[in-house]
Order: C-alpha cells, then structure tokens, then sequence
C-alpha cells in the first residue's frame, strides 16, 4: 500500500462572526479564534466572504490573512466582485462555491459541468497569481470529471447530505452517500485531482472519512464552534484532531 498522506483540519471561522455579528460591537473576533484553533492544532483556517456579508466581513478576511501563520482558505462565490477581493487578499487557496442568497448555508455542489466557459478563466487567473483553486462538488463522477477538465488542482466534495443521514439515524441513505463519496474519492485521485471534504462534518462523521485515504483536507466550522461553546475552542480542535487521527489510524493498520 503508498504510503498515506496526513489529513489535514482545516477549521472555518465563520460562525465566531455570525455571533459577533448578532451584537453590533467587534466581539467576539473571528481573527482571535483563527490564532487559537492554530495554536491548538489546526492545519489552515478557513472563511467564506458571502455576497450578502453575514458573517465574515472585508476586514476579517484581510486581518486573517495578515494574522495567521498557517495557510487561508478563501471560500467565495465565482463573482467578479470576489474575484478582485481575493486576489488582491492572496490567500494560499480559495475554494469556489455556488451561492444563493436565500439559503441558510452552502446547499450543493458548484456546477462545474453547466459553468465550464465561466470557470475556466476564473481558475486560470488565481493559478498565475499562485493561489491554489479548490472546487466544492458533490461526488458526482460527470462534475469530478469536468473539474478535472477545468484546470482545478483541487476538489472538495460535500459531504453534508451524507452527515445529515448519519445524523438522522437513516442508514440506508447514509450507506448511499457514504458509497458515492468513496468512489467519487477514487475517481477524483485518478484523475489527478487533490481531494479535500467538508460540510457538516463532526467527530463521528470525520473520523469515518479520515479512513479515505483519498481525502487528504477536512474543513469544518458549525459543529466545532458549537462544541468550542461548551468545552472551549482549543479542546474542540484538539478532540477534532484526535478523531481524525483515530480514522487514519485505523486505515493504516488495514492490510
Ligand atoms: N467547506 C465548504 C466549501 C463550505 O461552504 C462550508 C460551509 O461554509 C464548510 C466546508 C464547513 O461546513 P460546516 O460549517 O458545516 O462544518
């Protein structure tokens, strides 16, 4: 067997401005958890910059990326306007998503097949600038292939309807899910793609996918700050990072 890749937690700060945001004063600040969850273990922070800025605002995303010691994941829809924000930010990477404005959170995967002519110059221009480009998909094989044919180095599937069954006790849809996210791992490795995962994720669900060999970045934010309420931020990725450790574990003792 290759030699497994370690999994790398990529921790989203969102919801530290949800809550910020709920008050109109500067606490409590996505850029002090960022600095926290690092110094706890995370590997990279995340953040989504909405077009109708709900939670993270300009500010946070230019603080972060001036703070942080390890890598920012710049998650944004593909609009001219976040365009020019992200690169003139330069994270490490941005991962392009679809975005209503209606909708609680992100809801699916990008269509990367019906947007191939949009996509393609958008990826072009943040691979000259050095900034890597990830494509948040389902694990749908004719929208890995197309990502794969759009130039994107990186896929992140989502996983939130695989862990909305986990989550429900609704096994036969969740071993459906579970199936379609092992073969779209598969199918996106060999075709070149870097595979990353996320939406929804907690302990339970992250140490199940941590045994994809495949996958080689989670990014996860409501569960965490939901935990980090109770046991503190720190705990919370230190109990992530266990569990996670515990799936690759486990995969590297499979013959
Ligand atoms: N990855 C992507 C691309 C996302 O859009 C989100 C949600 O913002 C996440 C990961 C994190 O999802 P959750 O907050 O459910 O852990």
């Amino acid at each position: 067997m290759p030699p497994v890749l370690p999994l790398r937690l990529g921790v989203n700060v969102d919801h530290v401005a949800t809550l910020r945001n709920a008050r109109a004063i500067d606490k409590p600040d996505p850029v002090r958890a960022a600095l926290l969850a690092i110094e706890a273990g995370a590997d990279g922070i995340t953040a989504h910059l909405r077009e109708d800025r709900r939670h993270i605002r300009d500010d946070d995303m230019a603080r972060l990326k001036a703070a942080i010691s390890k890598p920012l994941n710049f998650e944004m829809a593909v609009t001219d306007e976040m365009v020019a924000i992200a690169l003139k930010t330069k994270p490490h990477a941005v991962c392009l998503v679809p975005e209503r404005r209606q909708e609680i959170t992100t809801e699916g995967g990008l269509d990367v097949l019906g947007q191939h002519n949009a996509l393609v110059p958008v990826i072009a221009r943040f691979k000259d600038a050095g900034v890597r480009v990830s494509l948040f998909i389902s694990a749908d094989p004719a929208q890995i292939e197309a990502a794969a044919r759009a130039g994107a180095p990186v896929i992140e599937i989502h996983v939130g309807a695989w862990c909305e069954a986990v989550a429900a006790g609704e096994e036969a849809r969740a071993e459906a899910e579970w199936r379609r996210i092992v073969a779209g791992a598969t199918l996106a490795k060999s075709a070149g793609l870097e595979v990353h995962a996320g939406h929804g994720l907690d302990y339970e669900t992250a140490e199940k996918i941590a045994s994809l060999p495949e996958i080689v970045e989670l990014n996860i934010g409501h569960f965490m700050m939901g935990e980090a309420v109770f046991v503190g931020l720190a705990q919370t990725v230190r109990d992530m990072r266990a569990a996670m450790d515990r799936g690759r574990a486990a995969l590297e003792r499979t013959p």
